[in-house]
């Protein structure tokens, strides 16, 4: 079906955000904005039919404009954390902007998420395009980003990212989507498999340390499924460190996740050509209200970001995110739905 687009408020300075819907033939929807080519709602039908929006989000831009928590934001140039904010590449030592902590998180304080996008409608597809100039929150190289977002007949949201650089410079985009597939509440009772047999072990600060633990006997084993919460609150020093899972899984195939809603019984399944998926159990989400009267808490979603290892450039042997000068970068990230009975 034909992309509608929408007028979605303004940024404090006056800038017009508007609003990208994709619709197919059985209802679902997708809409997508210019600030951040962010996903601001996705509608799928629950078991009863009904639709159920299963995306955090706001309905205007200056909620998005005025708040953090990178809400279904696209995230870049690199997403997750780097420790200390500075990588070294070809001999030269890189600092990035700090802002969380000593660390770079999420491409900074003004990354990809918080930036205009020129956006258009391809076919049945939005596709989201910017410039990230040379220097940009400290990254080297005049990046071309695109990302496209196609809502497919049989209810799978596609995101494709594809990028460019005439340098070398970094590249680990994600998504950051909060899932909650019952439409409100909290999460903690979503079901959820992991495909992954090993963990990154994180420091205090949240920083892949570089060792990959195995998840057999712990409460990261997610292999077989069971609920988010069911070993969240486990006596284990990863998860009490971080209020919750916030940890990069590293995948053993294209398959990455199962996460049903136990209310709606929506399923989603996560593909990715990404080894890792940082499960992120919305541990520090600030309590305030969110689109169409319902209220955002911790716990009340669950982020699968697909990426590369986080803190890669400090940790030998993981997935280099270097996008070397001329090279192109293709990613996708499928998030497949259906309805279990
Ligand atoms: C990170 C968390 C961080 C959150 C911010 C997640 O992707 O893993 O540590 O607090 O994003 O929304």
């Amino acid at each position: 079906m034909p992309v509608t687009m929408h007028h979605f408020g303004a940024l404090r300075d006056g800038t017009a955000v508007t609003a990208a819907r994709l619709e197919n033939s059985s209802g679902a929807t997708a809409t997508v904005i210019d600030y951040g080519a962010t996903l601001q709602s996705l509608c799928v039908k629950d078991r009863g039919g009904r639709l159920v929006d299963v995306v955090l989000g706001y309905n205007d831009a200056l909620q998005y404009e005025s708040h953090g928590d990178y809400l279904g934001g696209t995230i870049g140039r690199v997403g997750n954390r780097i420790g200390g904010a500075r990588f070294s590449l070809g001999g030269r030592e890189y600092a990035l902007a700090k802002n969380d902590g000593e660390n770079h998180l999420h491409g900074g304080p003004m990354g990809f998420d918080r930036r205009m996008w020129s956006m258009c409608a391809e076919g049945d597809a939005v596709v989201c395009e910017r410039l990230s100039p040379d220097g940009e929150e400290g990254y080297p190289g005049n990046l071309r980003v695109r990302v496209t977002y196609t809502l497919t007949e049989d209810n799978t949201l596609r995101i494709a990212y594809d990028a460019d650089s005439d340098a070398d410079t970094l590249f680990n985009p994600t998504n950051h989507s909060y899932f909650n597939l019952n439409g409100g509440g909290s999460a903690e009772g979503h079901w959820l498999q992991i495909f992954a047999d090993r963990f990154c072990e994180n420091d205090a600060a949240t920083l892949p340390t570089g060792r990959l633990l195995p998840v057999e006997g712990t409460p990261f084993d997610f292999r077989a499924g069971k609920p988010v919460g069911a070993d969240i609150g486990a006596q284990d020093e990863q998860l009490t460190r971080a209020g919750g899972y916030d940890h990069n899984f590293c995948l053993a195939g294209l398959r990455a996740a199962v996460l049903r809603g136990d209310k709606s019984g929506i399923e989603m399944t996560t593909y990715t050509d990404m080894p890792g998926i940082q499960l992120y159990t919305a541990n520090f989400l600030s309590v305030r209200a969110g689109k169409g009267g319902s209220t955002m808490a911790p716990r009340g979603a669950v982020c699968l970001e697909t990426q590369l290892y986080p803190n890669a450039m400090n940790c030998y042997g993981f997935p280099s995110p270097v996008l070397r000068a001329g090279r192109h970068m293709h990613s996708e990230t499928v998030y497949a739905f259906a309805c279990a009975e």
